[in-house]
């Protein structure tokens, strides 16, 4: 039996840049930036003014009419007081999703065909250390009955199969920064294998608070030189940048078999497109540095594109994982320049982290969204404030070798497949491939 197809009908977001996707396509092939203060946040806490990096990639707090959120548009007090932030992220990005993709299964076998895998990096940090602290100064009696369902990186999932009613696989993936990639990855392997025929696939991270900034900045992850201008702190493969900028969100992603899609009546233009290939690996390492040559990445995207029996030149686009890191980004342009290295400027490879920041868990799935939209397009997404291509700060590198779009977005004509990394501490390499749906 010829394997399933796996495709993708519906997407939901909610980034730095707002709130939609059509919003923050716009906004994002239109070069807007995401990042503000950390002491120009809503409710600003006085530790952020101890951290090192203070810039942040946060979701816009406005009225719904401005493409921005606010919580009362999308739940009652009494849900915001059981749902923490990542898990509304999710549910606002799934409700979208679920739209966009028609998909309001009312059957009862509908429903247990229908799964939700939607991970998260960290889940809720703000609960973790509210009843921490809590705990140490007052006791007992102030920890929070609904501290564990509020905290736990899975209930994003949990919470989404009950608000919808879905009994198919629930499944949250944690891998840190590769949690999106695997998310939507091991969601199309649920369907291949006959576990569920649709299934919401994606992540979703809220981590923007003072103890997740202060333990990255320690770890020296993050962004330091550019704390007065915010706009410039996340500047992949440009030789000034000095670490990542913690962003929040969520994308989501309605992924089916592509006989299920049909059988209920999508269109070919109602078919975002196809899920093709998915590799994993691991770069048995460190930690938290790359391989320098990037060979766990290598073997991610080696075992993606031959799972899609794509060849090197089919693949116009790569959403690279690029953070901003000096060594990250160094190591993952490497790996791709030993795959696709002949290419040169014929392949286009940009990180949209320079605008959004870095989702952490979210990342993959936001990405794999803005990748597939460039596909669609024909429009490839700008790598913002990329002024001086660079291995490190004064180090002219001639691996950079791929045209990595400063500032600009550019029209693709003939894009029909992308790829997008993603990578996370513990060594772990994920990437996805993702391709125009032709019958
Ligand atoms: C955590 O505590 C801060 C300070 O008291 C408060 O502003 C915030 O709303 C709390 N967050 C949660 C999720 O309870
Ligand atoms: C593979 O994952 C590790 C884990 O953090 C990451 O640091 C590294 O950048 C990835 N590999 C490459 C070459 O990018």
């Amino acid at each position: 039996m010829a394997s399933k197809r796996i495709v993708i009908t519906g997407m939901g977001l909610i980034t730095p840049l707002g709130l939609g996707v059509k919003h923050n396509w716009q906004k994002l092939i239109q070069s807007h930036s995401g990042l503000i203060s950390t002491l120009e946040l809503a409710n600003s806490d006085p530790l952020f003014e101890q951290i090192t990096s203070q810039v942040v990639g946060a979701v816009p707090i406005g009225p719904k009419a401005e493409n921005k959120y606010d919580p009362d548009d999308h739940f009652s007090k009494h849900e915001q007081r059981r749902y923490s932030k990542f898990i509304q992220y999710a549910l606002v990005a799934t409700k979208e999703a679920l739209a966009d993709a028609q998909w309001n299964p009312t059957t009862r076998e509908e429903k247990l065909m229908t799964g939700c895998c939607i991970g998260s990096g960290i889940g809720s940090m703000e609960d973790i250390y509210n009843n921490s602290v809590a705990l140490a100064q007052n006791g007992y009696r102030k920890v929070q009955p609904l501290m564990i369902p509020k905290m736990l990186p899975n209930m994003a999932a949990g919470i989404t199969s009950i608000e919808f009613g879905f009994g198919g696989p629930n499944h949250a993936v944690s891998t840190a920064c590769a949690t999106g990639v695997h998310a939507i990855g091991d969601a199309a392997r649920f369907i291949k294998d006959g576990y569920a025929d649709v299934m919401v696939a994606g992540a979703s991270e809220s981590s923007i608070h003072p103890a997740a900034l202060a333990g990255f900045a320690r770890a020296k992850s993050l962004s330091t030189k550019f704390n007065k201008d915010p706009a410039g702190a996340s500047r992949p493969f440009d030789q000034r940048r000095s670490g990542f900028v913690m962003g929040e969100g969520s994308g989501i992603l309605i992924l089916e078999s592509l006989e299920h899609a049909l059988k209920r009546g999508l269109t070919k233009d109602e078919i975002h497109g196809e899920v093709a290939g998915y590799g994993l690996s691991g770069d048995a390492h460190h930690i938290t540095s790359p391989d320098v040559e990037g060979d766990g990445a290598k073997r991610a995207m080696e075992f993606a594109l031959r799972q899609a029996g794509l060849t090197y030149s089919q693949i116009g686009y790569v959403n690279a994982h690029a953070t901003s890191t000096v060594l990250g980004d160094r190591a993952e342009n490497y790996a791709l320049k030993r795959l696709f290295g002949e290419l040169g400027t014929d392949l286009a490879v940009s990180s949209t982290k320079g605008a959004i920041g870095h989702l952490l868990g979210a990342a993959g799935s936001v990405e794999a969204i803005f990748a597939m939209l460039a596909v669609e397009n024909g429009v490839v997404p700008p790598t913002l404030n990329l002024d001086v291509l660079g291995g490190a700060e004064g180090d002219v590198d001639d691996d950079f070798v791929f045209d990595y779009v400063p500032h600009v977005a550019k029209k693709k004509e003939g894009l029909i497949a992308a790829m997008s990394n993603s990578f996370g501490f513990g060594g772990t390499n994920a990437s996805i491939c993702l391709k125009k749906f032709d019958e």
